[in-house]
């Protein structure tokens, strides 16, 4: 068979996706790795030992199918009950499932499903993964790789959530769209929202509504009260971000039993790895050891944002582990090569509201040192 007849082995609408690019993972000598937002601190010493502990003849066996002991710790630490909650692989995992759960898949064609605009609105809710933009990049392509259709919706130009009332103005968003996935606090703007404005956004959804918080140990508040008063209301949190454990795999969704059941029924029998499971047990057993760390990161964020706004660069307050930054003098897509050439890897996005910043993960005091010093230099030959 040539590559034509092969390719017309695959359905058209795998043939026409964009794949999700992630951040780059390149194995450079002594790269300063700023582009993924990881954690630059590594996990508790005894979330290492028990997972070391674990690499033992028990590999022949499959781990627990429901995360069962897991789901059980977090009901306990979120207040409420194992039912409440399902385990990914990620929370990349979970927000797929609740695209397939929650949303039909409208046409075999990512181009046929396109935008929202271009259908009769009151017929394609059903169809509907909305979002805002920017927020997570993986949505749109979930959405594609499902056949639903999507409307992204632009934040505030200032990144800001519109007000329910601004929506309607608005008359793209809509109320009854089946999935609404609301990236809080916002990547890549660090935006953090109020759970009041979160509140009002999801009293007016007649749809489910996704709270993404993987970054929210980072911020001043969180929504998890919200999934638990509304019914139609997920909170998704991850073990990647705040809790070093990207290597892992582990996410959560906490929501009404419900949903959760139905999440619950198309996910892959073993989903999460055993080893994630226990590395997440026991980083539940050392909340201290990372709450420490979060402080260490906050406060390392907050003096990065003060040293790079002195040389010029505008930034908004981050509720986040990165920061989203304005640089001065020369495009944001120079400054990541230069910074690149005195290797130091930050994010760059090429979307029209956003590639005028650069998106900077927090790293360790002296990476954030590394940082200052390079900036100043590239600020200094322009
Ligand atoms: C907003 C947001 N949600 C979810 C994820 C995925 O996290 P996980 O590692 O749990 O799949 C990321 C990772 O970058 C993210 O930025």
């Amino acid at each position: 068979m040539n590559k034509n007849d092969l390719k017309k082995l695959i359905r058209p609408l795998v043939q026409d996706l964009h794949a999700y690019v992630p951040g780059e993972q390149p194995k450079i000598k002594g790269l300063i790795k700023l582009n993924t937002n990881e954690n630059p601190y590594p996990p508790s010493p005894k979330v290492l030992a028990a997972v070391k502990a674990a690499v033992d003849g028990r590999f022949r066996l499959y781990p627990n199918p429901t995360s069962h002991f897991l789901r059980e710790k977090l009901a306990k630490l979120h207040g409420c009950k194992a039912e409440n909650i399902i385990v990914g692989n990620g929370s990349d995992e979970l927000l797929a499932l609740a695209i397939r759960a929650f949303a039909e898949p409208k046409s075999s064609s990512p181009s046929q499903s396109g935008d929202t605009a271009y259908f009769n609105r009151a017929e394609n809710s059903k169809f509907t993964v909305q979002y805002f933009t920017p927020s997570y990049s993986l949505y749109p392509v979930l959405a594609d790789i499902h056949g639903a259709a999507k409307n992204p919706v632009p934040l505030n130009a200032d990144f800001s959530l519109p007000s329910v009332a601004e929506l309607k103005r608005g008359k793209k968003w809509d109320f009854k769209a089946a999935l609404t996935l609301v990236t809080t606090p916002n990547a890549p703007s660090g935006h953090g929202y109020a759970n009041a404005e979160l509140e009002e956004l999801c009293q007016a959804q007649q749809g489910v509504v996704v709270l993404d918080e993987a970054y929210v140990d980072f911020a001043d508040q969180n929504a998890m009260e919200l999934a638990l008063k509304h019914p139609h209301v997920i909170v998704s949190r991850t073990f990647s971000k705040a809790y070093s454990l990207c290597f892992q795999r582990v996410g959560y969704f906490v929501g009404h039993p419900e949903l959760i059941a139905a999440l619950d029924k198309i996910r892959d029998s073993y989903n999460v790895n055993g080893l994630g499971q226990i590395a997440a047990l026991a980083t539940l057993d050392d909340l201290k050891y990372y709450r420490a760390n979060f402080k260490k990161v906050m406060a390392t964020r907050e003096r990065l944002s003060k040293e790079l706004t002195k040389l010029g660069f505008i930034i908004s307050r981050s509720q986040t582990n990165f920061i989203f930054a304005k640089p001065p003098g020369i495009l944001a897509q120079e400054w990541l090569q230069k910074l690149r050439e005195s290797k130091i890897l930050v994010r760059w996005f090429s979307y029209p509201e956003t590639k005028d910043f650069l998106r900077i993960t927090i790293g360790t005091d002296a990476e954030a040192n590394a940082l200052i010093k390079a900036a100043a230099k590239i600020a200094a030959m322009k």
